[in-house]
């Protein structure tokens, strides 16, 4: 299988090998990733790379495009069945592409938008002064609230008063609470706004009815395929009937030059996964196992943000243990643990300090990991973050960690295929 890859170049095939033993001998905690299926990888490697496909199925700007459009068009559909959407555009290349597409449709530069502090969960595509967003647009943000930390929509509703912004955005990337979407949809209409949800982290949850659609409050709704969603590294956007030519428009020709129809086929068959009742389960089991680790590090004596999770992600405060959450990284790293260090809400440290760090359960369940699992992971984590120094701590870690993902062993047949070249 990776026969002539190895031969034409050997440099790449190493690095490929390397990233897959990295992913098989650790513990992925990390909230936004995820291992997609052979499957999935296999539509991902095909000849649809090849093919310019500039504009829709049915409608575009090279000839030879009927199989593509097949792809496309399956894509389309089954997002449509799945999330229950008016229509779907499954060209942006990204997250940050999706919500470009929609920023380009209804905003012109200048105009306001009101989306969550970066610092407090939000994305920097929603509006953080080092992304477009927030160089093209005039954003204020809202907060969560200080004691309950979760959204103040208080805050939302005056700032929205005050502002009048064309635009209101929920959906984050470091909140582990249910959306109320229908309290933004009440304060857009108040004020006249379009109301946006981005639910790039939980998707799959969306899709298994563990968490609340936005579909019927948001006018615009984006998301990235390769998170909860487990496809194919991409975006999307759902929308009302209404705007679906604005939709496609701003992605192409607006923000995008020719589809990736390789990916686009990869998330048709993630869509096709996402139907099965297989996949219902597993976003049962990415939850039961958010909450099993969260209430194993409240017990072993640290704070989480909202007092545990929702969702699929929990926000460490370091603070009890006093050490920040770039420190606490790279010790969680030497041990075979990845997660990233996070502000946490008012975070009294900076960005590249942080007093937080994050911890997601969507790939070490694909790995099939249980509740049982996570209590040994929670009592690792706190192992580590006890002792960030001790190297021989670490080291033990490590040792039981390694014997953890053996245990639950991951792209087995890539690995050998790709181990007998070696
Ligand atoms: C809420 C949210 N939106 C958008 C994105 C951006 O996705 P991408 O990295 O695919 O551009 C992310 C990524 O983490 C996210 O968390």
């Amino acid at each position: 299988m990776f026969e002539r890859l190895k031969k034409v170049d050997p440099e790449i095939f190493e690095a490929i090998y390397n990233e897959l033993l990295r992913q098989r001998n650790g513990l992925e905690l990390i909230a936004s990733e995820n291992f997609t299926s052979d499957a999935v990888m296999e539509a991902m490697g095909n000849v649809m790379t090849n093919k310019y496909a500039e504009g829709y199925p049915g409608a575009r700007y090279y000839g030879g495009c009927e199989f593509v459009d097949v792809a496309e068009r399956l894509a389309i559909e089954r997002a449509k069945i799945l999330f229950n959407a008016e229509h779907v555009n499954v060209q942006p290349h990204s997250g940050v592409q999706a919500n470009m597409g929609v920023y380009f449709a209804v905003l012109q530069p200048g105009d306001t938008i009101l989306s969550m502090q970066l610092s407090h969960g939000g994305h920097l595509s929603h509006g953080h002064k080092v992304s477009f967003s927030g160089k093209l647009y005039n954003v204020v943000h809202y907060t969560v609230h200080p004691e309950t930390e979760r959204i103040d929509f208080d805050l939302v509703r005056n700032l929205a008063m005050e502002h009048k912004p064309k635009l209101i955005l929920a959906g984050y990337s470091a909140y582990p609470r249910i959306i109320e979407w229908e309290k933004f949809r009440e304060i857009a209409d108040e004020v006249g706004a379009y109301f946006m949800a981005d639910i790039a982290h939980i998707a799959g949850l969306v899709v298994a009815g563990l968490h609340p659609s936005p579909i019927p409050y948001a006018q615009f709704v984006t998301t990235t395929t390769h998170k909860t969603l487990r496809g194919p590294r991409g975006g999307m956007i759902m929308c009302k009937a209404e705007f679906a030519k604005d939709i496609d428009k701003a992605v192409f020709p607006g923000a995008q030059g020719g589809p990736l129809m390789h990916v686009i086929a990869a998330k048709a068959v993630a869509f096709k996964e996402a139907m099965s009742e297989d996949f219902k389960k597993y976003q049962e089991q990415i939850v039961m196992n958010a909450k099993t680790l969260a209430e194993t590090l409240v017990s072993e004596g640290l704070r989480l943000v909202t007092g545990g999770t929702d969702n699929h992600l929990m926000l460490v405060d370091l603070r009890p243990f006093k050490i920040t959450g770039n420190i606490a990284e790279k010790a969680l790293e030497r041990a075979g643990i990845t997660v990233n260090k996070n502000t946490i809400p008012f975070d009294p440290e900076k960005p590249t300090v942080t007093s937080g760090i994050r911890i997601g359960t969507p790939a070490i369940t694909t790995r099939g990991m249980k509740e049982q699992e996570m209590k040994k992971v929670g009592k690792l984590i706190s192992r580590v973050l006890r002792n960030p120094e001790d190297e021989r701590v670490i080291e033990e870690v490590r040792k039981e960690v390694e014997e953890l993902c053996n245990a639950f062993p991951l792209y087995s047949e890539r690995y050998e295929n790709m181990r007998r070249l070696l």
